[in-house]
């Protein structure tokens, strides 16, 4: 794939994961996440988190975008986007869950404070993952 067709798929990303991010329910934290995964075939699948009173329950938004790709019927994830107010990256057990369904990908974590985008690798992020 040509770089600039890369980074044009990772700009929608990153867009899709910077709007649903407003829709994110985070009344306990306030710290608002948006996530978005791009599938092989080009289609966007969006998640945000979702807090509960019991704090456990709580959903990030990347298992909400995974959630939201399995449901559509795809499997294919090739590209990913994490917006938050600090840039901040997937925690271990949404990882864990990219990882079940692609060794690697590109992630883009956007940082909305200072307005920037890093793209970072998941095999780097998950090394050594759980497969079986
Ligand atoms: N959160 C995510 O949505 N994704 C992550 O990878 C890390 C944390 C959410 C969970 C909770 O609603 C808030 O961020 C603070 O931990």
């Amino acid at each position: 794939m040509k770089s600039r067709q890369i980074e044009s798929e990772l700009d929608i990303l990153l867009q899709k994961a910077i709007g649903v991010r407003e829709h994110a329910y985070a009344p306990f934290s306030k710290y608002r996440v948006g996530a978005a995964i791009m599938t092989k075939s080009g289609a966007v699948f969006a998640g945000c988190n979702v807090e509960n009173a019991t704090y456990g329950a709580t959903i990030c938004a990347e298992r909400g975008a995974i959630m939201q790709m399995i449901a559509a019927g795809e499997r294919e994830p090739v590209a990913a986007a994490v917006a938050t107010s600090d840039g901040a990256s997937p925690c271990g057990i949404c990882r864990q869950v990219f990882a079940e369904f692609t060794s690697n990908m590109p992630i883009v974590l956007v940082n909305l404070n200072d307005e920037t985008g890093t793209v970072v690798e998941l095999a780097d992020l998950l090394p050594l993952a759980f497969h079986r």
